[in-house]
């Protein structure tokens, strides 16, 4: 598997800003559901954190850094296995317009949320989910929350590929 996040950008870029969610274990229970390929919804969410702050380096919107990763590391926060459904998957065949809501009712009961971490959450499935995002946080995770899906399922795809050819 290809690593985009290394130990040294969690500590020096995410951990600043969100050290209770890096020691919640609801958070680190995450690492047991699959998100894309071989990606868990854990590593999807750094994924999404890391190109969320290069979004808003790249076009200086001068995000809360702060409501921008925990926005971003909280987005998928719905604790269940997608694919299979599950205890608190409420329409497992309409998992995609869900599951913000669910992340963010799972959220702001562990993490007591601010008002642009409630929207980057609520919002981030636009536009699948209809209302746009209403602050700069929202917009830069819900590109990111983009750009990540499609990284992974292209990191997967070549890795899925390459164990093929070396069977
Ligand atoms: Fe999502
Ligand atoms: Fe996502």
């Amino acid at each position: 598997m290809s690593e985009l996040i290394t130990d040294k950008m969690i500590e020096d870029e995410l951990m600043p800003y969100a050290g209770p969610i890096f020691s919640n274990q609801r958070f680190l229970s995450q690492k047991q559901y699959i998100q894309h390929g071989t990606f868990s919804v854990y590593s999807h969410e750094l994924h999404v954190a890391h190109f969320a702050i290069k979004i808003d380096r790249v076009l200086r919107l001068h995000c809360d850094r702060k409501a921008l990763i925990r926005g971003a590391l909280l987005h998928d926060y719905f604790l269940y296995d997608w694919h299979v459904g599950g205890k608190g998957d409420i329409h497992p065949k309409l998992h995609g317009f869900y599951h913000p809501g669910i992340a963010l009712s799972n959220a702001d009961r562990d993490f007591a949320l601010n008002d642009r971490e409630k929207d980057a959450i609520r919002k981030h499935m636009w536009p699948l989910t209809v209302i746009p995002p209403s602050c700069r946080e929202a917009w830069a995770v819900t590109i990111a929350d983009k750009w990540a899906t499609v990284w992974e399922k292209t990191v997967a795809s070549q890795n899925a590929t390459h164990s093929e050819k070396s069977i």
